[in-house]
C-alpha cells in the first residue's frame, strides 16, 4: 500500500529510484513521483498519474533529472483522488505546475500509511499561516515537520520526533531538508521500511526486492525509530533523539526470485512456484518424518493446554483460516473460531484465557491483522504469527512465528503464500492432533506421508492448465459466477471466488452449498456459471443435489472433484479432477484450477493480472 524508495550516494539517483519503484509497483499504482537533489541545489520534483511507466517516460527513464540524492513514491490513494497534485512527493512550501518542478526551500517528503488526525493538524498549520495545495494527509505531515524544524531550530531529527509525537496513524516517512544536501531522514511506525548500505551508497525501500540488487544485508528500522542517511552510512535514533544500534538481517532469497522469470505475469510464475513453497515450508518443520515445532517456539505442553484457537486474518489469509478450522476440529478435536481481523480488533467478545491466537499474514504488515495481534497480546493471550515476510511487524510482535517459505510474492492476488499458509495450518493441525492424543502413531505417519506427496500432485495439476484456459475463454464475458461447496469445499470456494473477482472483475460469490436456496438462487438464470466443489466424500451427494437445484434453473455447472468421482459428469457440464489425497488436505490441490481460472479470465478480458484496479498488495491502512 504505497511504495517508497530513497537513494543517496555517488551515482545518479533518478534511474535507481525508478528501478526500485518498478519492483514496488504492486504496492500501489495510481500515480508516482520523484524528488531528486543535485548537491546544494533545491530538489526537483516530478510527478505523474497512472502507472510508473508514465513517470519513466516523463523523465526519460530518470536521465532528465540530475542529482545523487532522492526519494520516490508509488501511490495507492487514501486521502484525495489519484491526481498529479495529490501524488507524492509533497513539499512544505508552495507547489508549482501541479506539484512538479523545483521546490521552494524547506522540506520535501513521501509517506506510506495514514495520518488519522490530519484534519486537526491541518487546522493548526492553517492557523500558523501554512496553505495547502492537495487533499492529502501527507502534505500535512510534511508541513508539520517543516513547522517544528523552523520553530525549534534543533535539526531534522528533533523536528521529525516532535512531529511523530503529534501524529496518530501509521507511516513510513522519508524526507529531505534543503539545509542538508545529500541526506535523507526516515521514520516509521506500523508501515514497512528497510534500509540498505553498500558500496558507499545508501538505499531505502518499502520492501526487499527494490534493493536486493545492491545488497542482501538490510536494516529493519523498528517502530517509532528514525534514521539519518548519508552516502554509505545509516545512523539510527529513538524517539528521544538518542542514537541506537540496529543489526542488519541477511536476506536469503535470490534477486531472480523477485523477477518474472519468463512468465507473462508474476501471478502465473507464483502459481507455478506453489509446489516449491509448500515443500520448503514442510521441510522447515519435518525432521525424520516427524513434525518438530521447536523453531516455531511451540512446546508439547503448550499444545496440550490450549483449549481454543482463534484464527485472525484478512482476505485470502482468512480463507486459509476458514479451511483450517475444519482440519483442526477434525484432527485435533479443538474448537476453532475464525475471525476477520478488522472485526476481531473491535469486538468485545469473551475470550478463552487458554486460547492461542493465530494471526495469518503474508506481508506481516496488514494493519487490521497487526492491530488484532496487539489486542490479543493486551488481553494476555498466547499469540502466534503465520507469516511470510521475515522481520515484518507481525513476525516481530507475535510470541511465536511459523514462517511460510513462499519467497517474495509480487502479484497482488496471492497464490503461493495462500498455499504455504494452508500447509502451515495442516502441519499444526496434525501435530496438535498427535500431541493431544487424538491421532494414533499410524494415523500421524500416514498424514505426514500424504502431506509430503502434495507438492508433486500440485505440479501434476499445473500440467493440465490448458483445459482451464479453454474454459476461461468460453466464460470470459460471464457476469455472475457462484461457487458452492460444504465444509472445506466451502472454504475453497471462498478463495476461488475472490481470485476470480479481484483480477477478472467478474462478480462472483461463494456459498455454503445449502445456503444458496435461502435467497441467492433467485439470481440463477440461463447460462449462469455455478462451480460445485466436491472434494469431501461425505458431503458429495448433498452438494450434487444443490448443484442440480441450480441446473434446474438454467445454470451451467462446473464440477471440481477428485479422480474417481466420475459420476459427477452425469450432472456437471464441465468437470475438473484433482489427484486423490487425504480429504483434509484437498484445498491445497483444488485451489490451483480456481487460481488458474481467475488468471485466464483476467487475461482473456485483457486486464493487468498483477495489478488489479483499486487494490494494493499489503493493506497497511485500516
Ligand atoms: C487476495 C489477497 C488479499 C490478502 C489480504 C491479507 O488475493 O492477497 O486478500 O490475502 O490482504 O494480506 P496479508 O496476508 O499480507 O495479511
Amino acid at each position: 500500500m504505497c511504495g517508497i524508495v530513497g537513494f543517496t550516494g555517488h551515482q545518479q539517483a533518478a534511474p535507481i529510484l525508478l528501478e526500485g519503484l518498478s519492483k514496488l509497483e504492486y504496492r500501489g499504482y495510481d500515480s508516482a513521483g520523484l524528488a531528486v537533489r543535485d548537491g546544494e541545489n533545491l530538489a526537483e520534483v516530478v510527478k505523474s498519474t497512472g502507472k510508473l511507466r508514465n513517470l519513466a517516460e516523463k523523465t526519460n527513464d530518470g536521465l532528465a533529472i540530475h542529482g545523487t540524492c532522492g526519494i520516490g513514491h508509488t501511490r495507492w490513494a487514501t486521502h484525495g483522488e489519484p491526481s498529479q497534485t495529490n501524488a507524492h512527493p509533497h513539499v512544505s512550501g508552495n507547489c508549482t505546475r501541479s506539484g512538479s518542478g523545483p521546490v521552494e526551500s524547506g522540506v520535501v517528503g513521501v509517506h506510506n500509511g495514514i495520518i488519522e488526525n490530519y484534519q486537526e493538524l491541518k487546522d493548526k498549520l492553517l492557523r500558523h499561516g501554512y496553505t495547502f495545495y492537495s487533499q492529502t494527509d501527507t502534505e500535512v505531515l510534511i508541513k508539520l515537520v517543516d513547522y517544528y524544524y523552523k520553530k525549534y531550530q534543533a535539526g531534522p531529527i528533533d523536528a521529525i520526533n516532535k512531529t511523530l509525537v503529534r501524529v496518530r496513524g501509521s507511516y513510513a516517512l522519508e524526507v529531505m531538508f534543503t539545509d542538508y544536501p545529500g541526506e535523507i531522514f526516515v521514520a516509521r511506525k506500523d508501515s514497512p521500511m528497510i534500509i540498505g548500505v553498500a558500496g558507499g551508497e545508501t538505499y531505502v525501500a518499502s520492501d526487499v526486492p527494490a534493493i536486493l540488487k545492491y545488497t542482501r544485508n538490510v536494516y529493519y528500522i523498528g517502530n517509532l525509530q528514525l534514521a539519518r542517511l548519508r552516502p554509505g552510512q545509516a545512523i539510527f535514533y529513538d524517539l528521544n533523539g538518542d542514537e541506537i544500534e540496529i543489526e542488519p538481517t541477511e536476506i536469503t532469497f535470490s534477486a531472480e526470485a523477485a523477477e518474472k522469470g519468463g512468465y507473462e505475469y508474476f501471478m502465473m510464475k507464483e502459481i507455478h512456484e506453489q509446489p516449491k513453497a509448500v515443500l520448503d515450508t514442510l521441510n522447515s518443520v519435518l525432521k525424520e518424518d516427524r513434525i518438530d515445532l521447536s523453531e516455531v517456539g511451540l512446546t508439547d505442553e503448550e499444545i496440550q493446554n490450549i483449549s481454543q484457537i482463534y484464527i485472525v486474518a484478512c482476505g485470502s489469509a482468512w480463507h486459509v483460516g476458514m479451511a483450517a478450522q475444519y482440519i483442526f476440529e477434525d484432527l485435533a478435536e479443538l474448537p476453532v473460531r475464525v475471525e476477520l481481523a478488522s472485526e476481531f480488533r473491535y469486538r468485545r467478545m469473551p475470550l478463552d484465557s487458554n486460547a492461542l491466537v493465530v494471526v495469518i499474514s503474508q506481508s506481516g504488515e496488514t494493519a487490521d491483522s497487526l492491530a488484532a495481534l496487539r489486542e490479543a497480546k493486551t488481553k494476555g493471550l498466547k499469540t502466534m504469527g503465520i507469516v511470510n515476510v521475515v522481520g515484518s511487524s507481525i513476525a516481530r510482535e507475535a510470541d511465536r512465528v511459523f514462517y511460510t517459505l513462499a519467497g517474495p510474492e509480487i502479484a497482488v492476488a496471492t497464490t503461493k503464500a495462500y498455499s504455504a499458509q494452508l500447509i502451515a495450518c495442516d502441519i499444526l493441525a496434525v501435530q496438535f492432533g498427535k500431541v493431544r492424543g487424538k491421532l494414533t502413531e499410524e494415523q500421524y505417519g500416514e498424514l505426514i506421508a500424504k502431506l509430503r506427496l502434495l507438492p508433486e500432485k500440485m505440479s501434476r495439476l499445473l500440467e493440465e492448465k490448458e483445459r482451464i484456459q479453454w474454459f476461461a475463454a468460453k466464460f470470459a464475458s460471464a457476469k455472475d459466477v457462484f461457487f458452492v461447496g460444504r465444509g472445506i469445499d466451502y472454504a475453497i470456494g471462498l478463495e476461488g471466488s475472490l481470485k476470480m473477482k479481484e483480477i477478472s472483475y467478474i462478480h462472483s460469490e461463494a456459498y455454503a452449498a445449502g445456503e444458496l436456496k435461502h435467497g441467492t438462487i433467485s439470481l440463477i438464470e440461463d447460462g449462469t456459471l455455478v462451480i460445485g466443489l466436491l472434494t469431501q466424500q461425505d458431503l458429495y451427494e448433498k452438494t450434487i443435489s444443490n448443484m442440480v437445484e441450480c441446473k434446474s434453473r438454467g445454470a451451467y455447472l462446473m464440477g471440481l472433484t477428485t479422480y474417481g468421482n466420475y459420476g459427477v459428469e452425469d450432472t456437471a457440464d464441465f468437470t475438473v479432477y484433482i489427484p486423490k489425497t487425504d480429504e483434509h488436505f484437498a484445498a491445497s490441490l483444488a485451489v490451483i484450477p480456481l487460481q488458474l481460472l481467475g488468471y485466464y479470465l483476467s487475461v482473456a478480458r485483457g486486464l493487468d493480472v498483477d495489478k488489479p484496479r483499486n487494490l494494493a498488495k499489503s493493506v497497511t491502512v485500516e
